[in-house]
């Protein structure tokens, strides 16, 4: 029997590409870098599945070079690279891996957040660099974790278990989101909703945000959010990128109308290394790496194994964001 032809953009945990060699034809691209797009284009031609990583574009034109695409497998819970609409015009199903990075993802959050307030990346800086001269009574100054009042915005499943870690250092923690959660879950993760995301912005010393990135929440945080915030404000985005205008964000830095930020993320991934951003001490930026820990990584990848290969099969994988795809 021919086996089924796959595309698989990185090299991921080895257990999920034992798994997808034992029932495909697979191609695996070796580099530390992406495919170029060309490239992808190229090997898409006679896959029948793609696992993708969310820094490969798939889009209708990649879509159209690859007649007998079926399924595309993002190892990521994010799909903003993914032409969806497209996807299930050509019944092609897409998955993506929610659930298993969701408390890794938060951990990471959380330590942006305690890391910003607390200088962590410039006290570091400070003391190998050999400024260390002595105990100073205003040398580093952050702010108050515990007691502080978080804000969430988008309390899905990253934010839910943001909001606990937050009620663990005996934070208020209010969220803004576009649905609200019932009563009975605002009870158990003690959160109190705020429909007016400006009052959350200002209301709120720590602001940490879990949107997707939709049309509707491109450059949701821009100047005159920023202007809300308090000046002792600490900002926080583990998202993507683009929901932050990121060059508001470099004035209200720069300007001390906020006090830090913690990125995991930028509108262009990698930052361009003369981004202004990169010139201030009083922002941590790390490299997209919220999910990075050995087991969630291994567990999202068996994950897009799962879902690519009930793709192939003409099944709608277990975690899959067009299900329509297959009914429409
Ligand atoms: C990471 O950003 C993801 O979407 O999984």
């Amino acid at each position: 029997m021919i086996k089924p032809r796959v595309f698989i953009t990185r090299i991921i945990a080895q257990e999920a590409l034992d798994k997808i060699a034992q029932d495909t034809d697979m191609g695996v691209w070796p580099e530390e870098l992406p495919p170029p797009y060309e490239v992808l284009l190229e090997k898409a031609r006679d896959a029948e599945g793609l696992v993708t990583l969310l820094s490969d574009r798939v889009d209708a034109a990649l879509m159209d070079a690859a007649p007998k695409l079926k399924v595309v497998s993002n190892m990521a819970v994010g799909y903003d690279n993914i032409t969806i609409a497209e996807a299930t015009k050509r019944h092609i199903v897409v998955g993506n891996t929610p659930g298993v990075l969701t408390e890794t993802t938060a951990d990471f959050a959380f330590t942006l957040l305690m890391a910003a307030a607390r200088h962590v990346v410039e006290a570091a800086n400070y003391t190998s660099k050999g400024r260390w001269k002595t105990w100073g009574p205003k040398i580093l100054l952050g702010q108050d974790i515990h007691n502080a009042t978080l804000g969430i915005i988008g309390l899905g499943r990253i934010g839910a278990e943001v909001a606990k870690r937050g009620r663990g250092f005996n934070m208020k923690v209010l969220y803004y989101d576009e649905i609200r959660r019932s009563e009975e879950e605002e009870r158990r993760l003690g959160v109190e909703y705020i429909p007016d995301l400006a009052k959350l912005l200002s209301s709120a010393d720590f602001i940490s945000v879990h949107v997707p990135l939709l049309p509707q929440t491109h450059h949701l945080i821009g100047a005159a959010e920023f202007a809300m915030m308090k000046p002792t404000a600490v900002f926080i985005n583990t998202s993507r990128g683009p929901v932050v205008d990121q060059k508001a964000l470099y004035e209200a830095l720069k300007s001390g109308q906020i006090f830090t930020a913690g990125l995991d993320v930028t509108e262009v991934e990698p930052i361009p290394p003369d981004d202004p951003l990169l010139t201030l001490d009083n922002v941590i930026i790390a490299p997209h790496i919220a999910s990075a820990s050995f087991t969630t990584r291994k567990n999202m990848a068996l994950m897009a194994a799962e879902n690519l290969l009930a793709g192939l099969r003409g099944q709608t994988p277990p975690n899959c964001v067009n299900p329509e795809a297959l009914t429409g």
